[in-house]
């Protein structure tokens, strides 16, 4: 991860609310790239690369376990946990998972590929993350552990590339302009979110204050209590209809 991002990373992670949701979402989608992993190794026939996507698989399991059992351990410790999202909380991305990969549908050398970049970003992530919590050591200590984990599977998943895959060099060229198209869709997808609800409260603030004024107008302008119903308003009731 690069530089400029620490101080963003730092104020991020200074905040233990934001920090215990984010790691019950890591958790939640490493459950998810375990799942997607455990798919992909039944499904393939060499038997080194199905061992060792099993063996992934499990790690992605633990990993959802610690990142859950940190995450709830910090919840525990707030008076007021906040909301379950917050705004901005895909800034500070962890493991993508399969980012809704087809499984089923890919070659092994798109999916090895997919892991690769996948795995190398989350070990860049994690590292960066970890090097902002030195007021945190336990979210460090589990950050740091996974992170290492997640360096593990970047190099596996390189060396079964080149294993398996004639061309991997462009498997991986392919793998990175579709992660930088979902990254894209990602980005507009914040901004987009921030700009409704950016206009909404405009919207609010702009256009119900006028609306309250003349309500208030009117309501001054009406007496206080009952009234006498003159007697043709009556008739009109009943003409229209009325209950009695
Ligand atoms: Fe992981
Ligand atoms: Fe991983």
């Amino acid at each position: 991860m690069t530089g400029w991002r620490v101080p963003i990373d730092r104020l991020v992670w200074a905040d233990p609310r934001r920090r215990a949701r984010k790691l019950l979402q890591f958790a939640e989608v490493e459950a998810q790239g375990a799942r997607d992993l455990f798919r992909a190794a039944e499904m393939t026939d060499d038997p080194l690369l199905r061992r060792r996507l099993f063996a992934h698989a499990r790690d992605e399991v633990r990993h959802a376990a610690l990142f859950r059992a940190r995450g709830l351990a910090l919840r525990r410790m707030l008076a007021d946990p906040g909301p379950e999202h917050g705004l901005g909380d895909g800034l500070i991305p962890g493991e993508r998972g399969f980012d809704r990969l087809e499984v089923e549908r890919e070659s092994i050398a798109a999916l090895l590929a997919f892991i690769h970049l996948s795995e190398r970003a989350a070990s860049q992530a994690f590292a960066a993350y970890g090097a902002v919590l030195d007021h945190d050591p336990e979210t460090r200590a589990v950050i740091d552990r996974i992170a290492r984990d997640e360096e593990g599977h970047m190099r596996y998943s390189r060396a079964e590339l080149t294993r398996l895959a004639p061309d991997a060099r462009r498997a991986l060229w392919v793998a990175r302009l579709r992660r930088f198209w979902r990254a894209y869709l990602r980005l507009a997808l914040i901004l987009a979110d921030m700009i409704s609800r950016l206009i909404l409260t405009l919207l609010y603030f702009l256009l119900l204050p006028p609306f309250a004024w003349v309500a208030k107008r009117a309501a001054r302008k009406e007496a206080a209590g009952w009234r006498d119903c003159p007697e043709h308003d009556r008739a009109e009731g009943r003409a229209g209809g009325g209950q009695y």
